[in-house]
């Protein structure tokens, strides 16, 4: 299965709000499987269908040490969310950047598996965190986005000379290669 390409910030494409799923076919099942060997391979604990350009309400997650806990959300909504918490995040969009976000502690999700059938889910601590922050990407929103407009600039920048420098290495290979 091939692996899929992430888009990164501050690519447009990633601030598309995401449609509902209709269709459970297996086109969505391959979709599915192909969105965690890349959130695997990356390697990352959740990935949305938004950040490979593939725009419909679909969430992969698998927040477990040994990664035999795969989550599919489809179509999620929060029906009930309680306190807060503080957590430093990361994203596959945002490489390299690390930084705290408030968000609720504990919440219930409904969502649908890929058959359609629907399920509820309750998730605290790094779950819950993960599921938020998923669900923010469906809604063409970035956890830099809760930083300040000045923080988020430097995130930019930063990202920015990371793509000079892998380009640069890139090309210092291939010269090589072809010395
Ligand atoms: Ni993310």
């Amino acid at each position: 299965m091939p692996l899929l390409k992430i888009l990164e910030f501050p690519d447009p494409r990633l601030r598309t709000v995401a449609k509902k799923v209709t269709v459970f076919d297996a086109d969505l099942k391959i979709q599915v499987d192909n969105m965690f060997e890349t959130m695997y391979h990356a390697p990352g604990v959740g990935l949305a269908a938004t950040q490979v350009d593939y725009h419909e309400r679909l969430i992969v997650i698998d927040v477990s040490v040994e990664k035999d806990q795969p989550i599919v959300l489809i179509n999620p909504v929060i029906i009930a969310r309680t306190g807060d918490q503080l957590m430093e995040e990361g994203c596959l969009s945002v490489p390299e950047i690390y930084a705290e976000v408030a968000r609720a502690a504990k919440i219930t999700v409904k969502a649908q598996n890929v058959d359609g059938t629907e399920f509820e889910l309750e998730a605290t601590e790094l779950l819950s965190v993960c599921i938020q922050h998923e669900m923010d990407h469906l809604e063409g929103k970035l956890f830099v986005d809760y930083l300040s407009p000045l923080k988020r600039e430097r995130v930019r920048k930063v990202l920015e000379k990371q793509r000079r420098q892998r380009k640069a290495k890139a090309n210092k290979k291939l010269v090589e290669e072809s010395a």
